[in-house]
């Protein structure tokens, strides 16, 4: 096991055995203002028995908690694996028996006639390790699959399984929260015939009811991870990146079964929040992405004098982190990322603009914001979301094009075009999660918008342990870290929830 031995990266895919809960050393000092959970969610074990899983959002789900209590300077943790039956499963028979993102079980001839209806009826995994979501009082682990688990926040065991929606065969882990009108905000997604495309749904605070907002058609869709919402309008994203009869039948899992076809194009589907319609769709050169970071209305300079944008200049603006193509997917494989130098594809932040729908203006637009990588990005959610904005944060590369695993954070200024950094030897931060300080007098040029703290579970290769880091937003320098016993592999998204909060908020999409 040579690579055990590696100080880099790879110490972030080695599998975690001890479930602990524990009291940290710190460094610094948590600002006194900063009191709640942050909880989080990824992988803590790529094997299922014996056999090993192919690819990063194949593992385990390990649900991590940090209880912040910045008054008493005092940080507590606890890992726990999701007590779920595609773990249990892997446990009791050694061997996978649910299907993940890239890696199927053993099967045997009788198993490949189950491929063609994999996407109908695909066996789905209810190993739940991408992200966790409020809903009314309930808190979940979340994953793309329809099979959600209720956790408790504090002890992190595991509840109740059920199937989300039932209304697509997939659903979107990044759900908006939209602070103005009180409402979660989500997609699931159809495969096959008529009903095949996106199905836009909402959760009014208050209820656990998920009421249906409209249809989006697409056949066969794209796989769409993350969307954008304005005040106003829903805009699905949709890649050339699909699903392939003919690759279902010889590939090996869900993500060998989609296929890229440039020629498609990418596509905005704009959809009014009003009436569920589709009002607009445009049509761009392809481009590949997991996540957007912001989007908001807006009349553009110098444009028409309507208030309505009826007839004006008025767009939608929607920043994202651009892939050029959707070969991520397979450089995010074990085998690749766990190799000495995994050079995994960059994404850009890259903003389009679309005409919203009425105005005189025609085409999409399209910058770069930041050219260097951007992923698991961030923004203070909870006062920009919807609205224009100035700053992103996310994981990044000291090199350009990456040779490495993400190994710095980086805070982009959308207005100004700069960015600044932050990185450490043997460092490899995770997703930054923005937490806005309390009573910090908002105002709208963005002066005060980075006022608040970066939270980014980070490991040090070194040392094999991580650490909760955190940032002072405004002059992204070091406050404070929390020692972890162990190193945590990486993983995807998480949310912070303040003491007190009432309302089933997220602290980014
Ligand atoms: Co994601």
């Amino acid at each position: 096991m040579a690579a055990d031995h590696n100080n880099d990266h790879r110490v972030g895919f080695r599998p975690v055995r001890d479930e602990v809960d524990e009291t940290l050393s710190i460094e610094g000092d948590f600002p006194q203002w900063l009191s709640g959970t942050l909880l989080r969610n990824g992988p803590g074990t790529w094997h299922a028995g014996r056999q090993p899983l192919n690819h990063w959002f194949d593992g385990f789900a390990m649900l991590r908690r940090f209880r912040i209590d910045g008054g008493d300077g005092e940080v507590a943790y606890r890992n726990r694996f999701l007590d779920s039956g595609a773990y249990t499963y892997a446990r009791e028979h050694g061997e996978l028996g649910y299907r993940e993102f890239a890696t199927d079980p053993p099967t045997g001839p009788l198993g490949r006639l189950g491929r063609l209806r994999r996407l109908r009826s695909p066996n789905f995994t209810d190993n739940a390790c991408v992200d966790v979501c409020r809903v009314g009082d309930r808190y979940l682990a979340t994953t793309e699959s329809p099979l959600v688990t209720e956790i408790d926040p504090r002890s992190l065991e595991s509840g109740r399984r059920f199937e989300f929606g039932g209304f697509a065969d997939t659903y979107t882990v990044h759900p908006h929260y939209d602070f103005d009108r009180g409402e979660l905000v989500g997609y699931g997604t159809s495969f096959g015939g008529s009903e095949s495309g996106y199905t836009l749904y909402s959760i009014p605070d208050g209820t656990e009811d998920v009421s249906v907002i409209g249809e989006v058609e697409s056949d066969p869709p794209g796989y769409v991870h993350s969307f954008a919402l304005t005040p106003n309008y829903i805009v699905l994203a949709e890649p050339p990146f699909v699903p392939s009869r003919r690759r279902l039948l010889t590939g090996s899992s869900v993500i060998d079964g989609y296929e890229w076809q440039p020629e498609r194009g990418s596509r905005f589907h704009v959809v009014d929040r009003e009436s569920g319609d589709v009002l607009a769709r445009h049509r761009v050169a392809p481009f590949f992405c997991f996540h957007h970071i912001n989007a908001f209305e807006r009349e553009r300079e110098g444009g028409g004098d309507s208030d309505d944008g009826v007839g004006g200049q008025g767009e939608i603006v929607l920043d994202l982190a651009a892939f050029e193509d959707a070969s991520v997917t397979e450089a995010l494989s074990l085998r690749r990322l766990v190799s000495a130098e995994p050079s995994p594809p960059a994404a850009e932040l890259r903003r389009y603009c679309l005409p919203a729908p009425g105005s005189s203006r025609r085409g999409v637009e399209s910058e770069t914001l930041y050219p260097g990588h951007v992923e698991l990005p961030a923004i203070d959610y909870a006062n920009r979301n919807t609205h224009d904005y100035r700053y992103a944060y996310g994981v990044s590369n000291r090199e350009r094009p990456p040779e490495s695993f993400q190994n710095q954070l980086v805070k982009v200024d959308v207005r100004e075009r700069d960015a600044v950094t932050w990185d450490e030897s043997y460092a490899y931060p995770g997703e930054p999660v923005f937490v806005p300080a309390p009573d910090r007098g908002d105002d709208a040029d963005g002066r005060n918008e980075d006022d608040g703290v970066i939270l980014s579970v980070t490991l040090d290769a070194g040392a094999e342990r991580s650490f909760l880091l955190v940032l002072d937003a405004a002059t992204f320098q070091e406050r404070a870290r929390a020692w972890c016993p162990h190193p945590i592999p990486f993983g995807f998204h998480g949310q912070f929830y303040a003491d007190g909060e009432e309302r089933p908020t997220r602290s980014m999409a």
